[in-house]
């Protein structure tokens, strides 16, 4: 099994977010973490994963227009190669409070079930909740995070 984690990343809380989720996964799970600004999706097209988990930001009242894009890229690429992810799921990254984020979480996540050559997209997305601009993540958000990628873990295995 091969676990591709994406992030958007400029303070460095989504590369936490993304070790942390790693860390959930057993040990002979193929997990890598790379940034949507530094790895193309044609990288990542070259040696399909089983499960993609795209993550992003708010910023500027803006839901992960970067990864977004990237995202929608790299379908383009796979449809070309026929190739298909089996699993897909996400998280946002957001200084605002948890119920304000969740507008953003559910575009963000129907953006990522649009997508044709990700057969099945998790009924959820991850958000978590950074102090002030520059963070760190909120402790508690930490944990609902490894609760989270648990249960997607469990989806997985279903
Ligand atoms: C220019 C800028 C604009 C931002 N705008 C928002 C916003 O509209 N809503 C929000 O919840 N957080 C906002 N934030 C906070 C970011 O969500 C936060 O910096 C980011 O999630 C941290 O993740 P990173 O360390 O991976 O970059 C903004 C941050 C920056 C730098």
């Amino acid at each position: 099994m091969k676990v591709q984690i994406m992030t958007d990343t400029r303070f460095g809380n989504g590369k936490l977010l993304a070790e942390a989720l790693k860390q959930e996964f057993s040990s002979d799970v193929d997990v890598n973490i790379a940034d949507v600004k530094e790895v193309s999706p044609e990288k990542i097209a070259e040696d399909v994963p089983n499960a993609i988990i795209l993550g992003g930001a708010i910023r500027a009242f803006r839901g992960a227009p970067k990864s977004k894009s990237w995202l929608a890229n790299l379908d383009k690429i796979l449809k070309k190669s026929g190739k298909k992810i089996q699993f897909g799921t996400g998280f946002l990254t957001h200084a605002m409070p948890t119920e304000k984020a969740q507008g953003y979480a559910k575009k963000y996540l129907s953006k990522i079930d649009t997508m044709s050559m990700i057969e099945n997209t998790y009924s959820e997305l991850l958000t978590a909740q950074v102090k002030d601009i520059k963070g760190p993540i909120i402790p508690e958000e930490m944990e609902k995070a490894k609760g989270y990628i648990k249960e997607f873990i469990n989806w997985t295995q279903k």
